[in-house]
């Protein structure tokens, strides 16, 4: 995160060479940065391999998320930006490699991780009001994208896809990431029907799907 800051401040210095400060300090303000983060911190971090639930509770550990993120928009701020959207948590306790792990023969989602995502958004959708009212002429907007990715979980038919809990990479059930090669792996028949690509991750489609309601939805708190 603190490496996207720096490459940010780059971009910037480059910026002010091509155009001016003035023209920088115009982009800057009428630009919008999209920050995404926070689904491994909870998956993974917490949750996972990082095993933090061990040592800390998930009231604690989304507080510390939601204060990071606040940092960084205050950061971002600092660069110059005025629109800021930070996009929350989905619902990770229904990927598959977590139906794999705690859903059951059912394959239900996994309730603590969905619990902890909409703890985290809450807290961050809080932060970020809060912070607004301390940085003059600043837009930031928190964008939910939890509820309609529980929309199309719960109607996907509305949307062309048939497969909600297996991935479309190998089984479907804990492959991810590397593990999904084409030395290794079959993939199924078609892709555009499937949500996820392997058992963490959406498909494109999906994303496109996902994106298309966001934009219409938060396209009017732009300047
Ligand atoms: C694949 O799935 C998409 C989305 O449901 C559908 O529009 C398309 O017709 C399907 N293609 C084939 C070859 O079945």
């Amino acid at each position: 995160m603190l490496d996207q800051l720096t490459y940010f401040q780059h971009y910037i210095e480059r910026v002010k060479r091509l155009v001016g400060q003035e023209k920088t300090n115009h982009i800057l303000a009428k630009g919008l940065a999209i920050v995404v983060a926070g689904s491994n911190d909870l998956a993974i971090t917490y949750y996972g391999q990082g095993a933090q639930s061990l040592i800390y509770d998930v009231d604690y550990f989304t507080s510390v998320m939601a204060n990071s993120a606040a940092s960084f928009v205050m950061q971002l701020y600092g660069y110059g930006a005025r629109q800021i959207a930070v996009i929350g948590a989905p619902p990770l306790g229904c990927t598959p490699s977590q139906r794999t792990l705690k859903g059951g023969l059912l394959r239900n989602c996994a309730q603590d991780l969905n619990y902890a995502s909409q703890l985290f958004n809450a807290k961050l959708s809080i932060t970020l009001d809060q912070l607004a009212k301390t940085l003059p002429n600043s837009n930031l907007i928190f964008i939910d994208m939890y509820s309609p990715f529980s929309d199309i979980l719960k109607n996907p038919q509305d949307y062309g896809f048939e497969e909600i809990k297996k991935g479309c990479c190998g089984t479907g059930l804990v492959e991810a990431g590397p593990l999904c090669n084409r030395f290794t792996t079959s993939v199924c028949s078609n892709i555009s029907s499937y949500i996820f690509w392997d058992s963490f991750h959406p498909t494109q489609r999906f994303y496109k799907s996902l994106t298309k309601i966001l934009f219409d939805r938060y396209i009017h708190r732009l300047s």
